[in-house]
């Protein structure tokens, strides 16, 4: 009842040549029909990437959008209409990135969020613990705070009109991914508080997992139930192994 995704987060990485191979690989892969696919390349690329992507089942994600749905005195920032208007299909929102780096709370993600949703993307919304929460047990307070955020404003069928995405943090570009039971968990712990809202949209949210996912272990996590697919970020950047991991899921 629900289609896996399979994203490539390509993060800031790429040329206008390497993207320009990278693409060449991609439309050289079989993919499977049952999965849904997307690539979020530096939003810089969407352009190039959208029309050599014509044609094959991979959408265009961004990687982050503006807080405001339309254009506006913003410098720097890209509006949600914006990327729709370059052809994306879905936006990350809330990257432990996003939120580390550059200060993004659950209130500005949250704007994200309904700014996405206002102009027909679909966010995905990235929750996660670092490390040192992970080790202090507080791994579902953190998440939960995370999704709550947006629950309060859209309930679950607002969060089911976007994806979300777990991503410890500890796992993420470090080579140290979670198991496929301790990934289960924390999926399943989200789907659980999510049907204690709303017990038939729960079981619709696409939940996806992000952090060091590659081709030699896709299949053990994406064959857990409550995994949905995978936000894959390295990973992706090599068109073999992201085509290996969409057919994994
Ligand atoms: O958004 C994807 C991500 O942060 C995971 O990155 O390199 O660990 O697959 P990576």
């Amino acid at each position: 009842m629900r289609r896996p995704l399979v994203a490539g987060n390509w993060k800031m990485h790429g040329t206008r040549q390497s993207v320009e191979d990278l693409l060449l690989g991609l439309n050289g892969q079989e993919w499977p029909e049952a999965v849904e696919l997307a690539v979020a390349p530096p939003a810089l690329y969407l352009q190039q990437c959208g029309e050599a992507l014509q044609g094959s089942p991979i959408r265009l994600a961004a990687q982050n959008c503006a807080w405001q749905a339309e254009p506006g005195a913003l410098t720097g920032e890209v509006s949600p209409s914006q990327l729709r208007d370059a052809g994306c299909e879905f936006v990350l929102v809330g990257h432990s990135e996003r939120r580390t780096l550059f200060g993004e709370t659950d209130a500005v993600i949250c704007r994200k969020f309904a700014a996405a949703l206002a102009c027909g993307l679909r966010p995905i919304l990235c929750v996660g613990e670092t490390r040192e929460q992970m080790e202090a047990g507080q791994t579902a307070d953190v998440v939960g705070r995370q999704l709550q955020a947006v629950l309060e404003v859209f309930g679950v069928g607002g969060l089911a009109q976007g994806v979300v995405a777990y991503e410890p943090v500890w796992a993420i570009g470090t080579g140290l991914t979670a198991t496929p039971e301790q990934a289960q968990d924390v999926h399943s712990m989200i789907r659980g508080r999510l049907a204690l809202l709303d017990s038939d949209q729960a079981g619709c949210v696409q939940i996806i997992y992000g952090g060091s996912v590659k081709a030699d272990n896709a299949v053990d996590l994406f064959g857990m139930p409550d995994i949905d697919g995978g936000l894959v970020g390295g990973a992706s950047l090599n068109a073999e192994e992201f085509g290996a991991i969409a057919r994994a899921a």
